[in-house]
């Protein structure tokens, strides 16, 4: 059997959720908010140490500015609701992506929310916002230039936002692409797609998901 360290998911499908019950796209944010919490859960319960979820890509800035605006208050507030959730939980909360660009209130809360968690053991979860795969391949690419290293994978991956590779990697929302996300990291991870859009994914489907995964014949270029 398979182990399974490393989950990742692709929350995809929130806007088209949204339409379908006739909603403005944000309700459908705000829905898919809602859904991190169940997976985290899951996660603490099958004992997979580290869970990466696509929250905002490099790519997501050229969205309508309200759209755009919307979700960093919705992060906002996500990350604020959430702190006495990941305390009780035990949850490592950490961010990959290039927190730069967001605004001072944002980033003193991720801040606070790192620190605060930082020692907690049962769950790492990266929260991928401003993250781009070539993006953060450039931003280790200079972390290396910048301490005189050497060019191999070692310290490539080292340097990476992440350096555990996924095991299993989910997208949800029926496309089947990896939209920039965690390109070297994935490079030997189990694939899944659904059609679920994000609100309606559940732990009883991630169950199934990962159920499957545990038999796949994974052989990383051996026999
Ligand atoms: C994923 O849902 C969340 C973000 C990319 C912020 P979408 O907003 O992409 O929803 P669809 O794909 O348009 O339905
Ligand atoms: C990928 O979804 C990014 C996130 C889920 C945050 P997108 O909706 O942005 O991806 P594309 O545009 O369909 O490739
Ligand atoms: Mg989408």
């Amino acid at each position: 059997m398979n182990s399974l360290k490393h989950l990742a998911i692709i929350m995809d499908g929130n806007g088209r959720w949204a339409k379908k019950q006739g909603l403005i796209r944000t309700k459908g944010h705000e829905a898919g908010a809602n859904v991190v919490e169940a997976m985290c859960e899951f996660c603490i319960r099958n004992d997979i140490k580290i869970l990466s979820l696509y929250a905002f890509s490099t790519e997501n800035w050229s969205r309508p500015k309200s759209e755009v605006d919307f979700l960093m208050d919705l992060l906002l507030k996500f990350l604020v609701s959430k702190k006495e959730s990941f305390i009780k939980n035990e949850i490592n909360f950490n961010v990959i992506g290039d927190i730069i660009p967001f605004n001072d209130k944002l980033r003193d809360e991720i801040s606070n929310l790192k620190s605060l968690t930082k020692d907690n053991k049962k769950l790492k979860l990266n929260l991928a916002i401003n993250y781009g795969a070539k993006d953060e391949i450039l931003r280790a690419l200079k972390r290396m230039q910048e301490q005189n290293l050497d060019i191999n994978e070692a310290n490539l991956e080292a340097n990476l936002d992440e350096s555990e590779p996924i095991d299993l990697l989910i997208r949800t929302g029926g496309e089947k692409r990896l939209s920039n996300f965690m390109l070297i990291q994935a490079s030997y991870a189990e694939l899944a797609f659904t059609d679920t859009l994000w609100p309606d994914f559940t732990s009883l489907e991630l169950e199934k998901i990962v159920q499957n995964f545990y038999q796949i014949s994974r052989r990383f270029g051996g026999l």
